[in-house]
């Protein structure tokens, strides 16, 4: 059995800030954020949490798969930006979305989250553990984002996306490649609290998103067409064969290389990175969402997944819709 998406949704933030009004913070420029990112806009959260984000996107997923969420055995939520240290993001979902048959728990793998939230799915579907996974990336970056520091604010956005796997004989995930590399954490990294306790009262102040923004450029355009060729090949499947490449949606640029390397058009790499930004964990679900709800998707089309980030973390996904 492979696990197959048969439902898809998202849920971005009401409020969208344009280059312009990030110039008006930082001193930046509408030009440079667009011809170094391809980001336009980023929508951030107001009266939005991570959990409500996750919960309506969510709701869309099981409508469009026709599910109830009692259906759901397996419930897990990719996110770096949970609304309480515990409980997870999960759980608190599964209250809202009544998912009272599921295992419910979140996963930290940054921006690969939702790639890493796939490999699990797919293990435990495949070996018959469970057979219904909702799956959801969801984050609210603006809180961890120093909207002082323009080598990072305007890179990030807020928002939702989630699908619905279950167990199917045909299609679904074919091949996966993912790994990690720890001794890089410090490339990409937002510190946690600090220790205070009757015995340490440490000084240091909670932390924001850091970033060595080339480190990370030069790691994806090397990592991510590596992994991605290594699934191509698990999968038995050539580059040409695959209708859609969705990559995470860091920086146009990447994507732009990546598609170079692999000597694929660029047009078979959708993005919506000029309208939401990097939403980490929310990226690819959205994207998927998008694409779906466009009617972009076909039954048999051959799709490639594929994520990076903080960590080190990466991963590929080849999967037939
Ligand atoms: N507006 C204007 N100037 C800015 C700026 C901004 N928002 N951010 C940085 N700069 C400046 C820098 O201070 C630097 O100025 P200097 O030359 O006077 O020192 C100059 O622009 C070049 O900075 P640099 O960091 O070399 O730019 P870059 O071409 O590497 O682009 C990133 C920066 C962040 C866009 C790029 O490195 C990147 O996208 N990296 C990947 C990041 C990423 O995807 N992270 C998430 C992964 S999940």
């Amino acid at each position: 059995m492979n696990a197959k998406i048969i439902g898809t949704g998202c849920q971005l933030p009401a409020y969208a800030a344009d280059n312009h009004y990030l110039s008006t913070l930082v001193e930046t420029s509408d030009e440079w954020i667009t011809e170094r990112t391809g980001i336009r806009m980023r929508h951030l959260a107001q009266k939005e949490t991570t959990t409500s984000l996750s919960v309506d996107a969510a709701g869309k997923a099981l409508a469009s798969a026709g599910m109830q969420a009692s259906d759901i055995d397996l419930l897990i939520v990719a996110t770096i930006t949970a609304d309480t240290e515990t409980p997870s993001t999960a759980c608190r979902v599964q209250a809202e979305i009544g998912a009272v048959n599921a295992v419910a728990f979140d996963i930290n793998a940054a921006c690969s989250g939702f790639l890493y939230a796939l490999h699990i799915a797919d293990a435990f579907i495949k070996s018959g553990v469970y057979k219904n996974a909702l799956l959801i990336g969801a984050e609210t970056l603006s809180k961890l984002v120093d909207w002082t520091d323009r080598g990072t604010c305007v890179l990030f956005g807020d928002g939702a996306g989630a699908v619905v796997l279950t167990a199917s004989k045909q299609g679904g995930v074919l091949s996966q490649s993912v790994g990690s590399n720890g001794s890089k954490w410090e490339v990409l990294s937002c510190a946690a609290r600090p220790v205070r306790n009757p015995v340490c009262q440490s000084k240091e102040v909670p932390g924001y998103l850091r970033m060595d923004g080339q480190e990370v450029f030069k790691f994806a355009v090397k990592t991510v067409p590596l992994c991605i060729e290594d699934a191509l090949e698990k999968a038995g499947l050539q580059p040409e064969e695959i209708t859609h490449y969705l990559l995470h949606q860091a920086n146009k640029r990447i994507i732009q290389t990546v598609a170079k390397r692999l000597k694929q058009p660029e047009e078979r790499f959708p993005m919506n990175i000029d309208q939401c930004a990097n939403t980490s964990a929310a990226s690819l679900p959205i994207l998927l969402a998008q694409m779906d709800t466009q009617g972009r998707l076909h039954p048999g089309d051959k799709l490639v997944l594929s994520g990076f980030g903080a960590g080190l973390t990466w991963g590929a996904c080849v999967l037939e819709w």
